[in-house]
């Protein structure tokens, strides 16, 4: 499990790479959508277009030898973002104000279970961010994943508060937000 290939791809990849990130997530989350109509693969491939056609996508992928393990991926927020339409805590409106360039958001972060916990995950997610510009990055992590939340602030994320996005189903988040090293 030693020696996980990591390569980057962009927005031009992104038909190319979307059958391999929804095999992917339909392994990841095949449990959790018997039950969760946010989990669905339909309502991910959505999402994943939607990312993955703004020119600021960019996605890590893990490979160990000719298998995929996992992957990341983000891309920067517009200056007129709805990402933080649904934040229920009140905070200075500066902290959310975007401007195309301030703020890349982590939007996916998933690991095949075999895996998990060999430090692939933390791989994926470092390799991501160490390309990035902006200033800070944010995630969103469902507040019924305890262990996730907790797992992300042992890396440096810090919690903004709650937010739920203004989509059918959405749970309810932890809003988290890193700061990234200035070039
Ligand atoms: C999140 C992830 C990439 C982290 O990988 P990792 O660094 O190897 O860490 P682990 O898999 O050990 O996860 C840390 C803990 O969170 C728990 N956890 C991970 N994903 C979870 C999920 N979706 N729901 C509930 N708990 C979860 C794990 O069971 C583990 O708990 P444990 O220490 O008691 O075993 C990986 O667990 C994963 O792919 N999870 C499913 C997708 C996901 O939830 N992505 C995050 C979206 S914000």
């Amino acid at each position: 499990m030693t020696g996980i290939d990591i390569r980057h791809y962009d927005h031009h990849q992104a038909a190319e790479l979307r059958p391999l990130l929804l095999d992917v997530y339909a392994e990841v989350y095949g449990k959790a959508a018997e039950t969760d109509p946010f989990a669905g693969v339909e309502r991910f491939a959505q999402g994943l277009d939607g990312w993955s056609s703004r020119p600021g996508w960019t996605c890590t992928v893990g490979y160990d030898g000719d298998q995929v393990v996992g992957y990341a991926y983000g891309a920067p927020l517009p200056a007129d973002a709805k990402w933080w339409g649904g934040l229920l805590t009140s905070v200075p409106a500066d902290v959310v104000a975007e401007t195309g360039t301030r703020t890349y958001a982590l939007s996916e972060l998933m690991v095949r279970v075999p895996w998990r916990k060999t430090g692939t995950a933390r791989q994926l997610h470092d390799a991501l961010l160490a390309e990035r510009a902006e200033d800070r990055a944010t995630l969103l992590v469902d507040q019924e994943h305890p262990k996730v939340w907790a797992l992300y602030e042992s890396w440096g994320w810090t919690t903004l508060g709650d937010l739920r996005p203004r989509i059918p189903d959405a749970p309810l988040f932890h809003a988290m937000l890193l700061d990234l090293p200035q070039r």
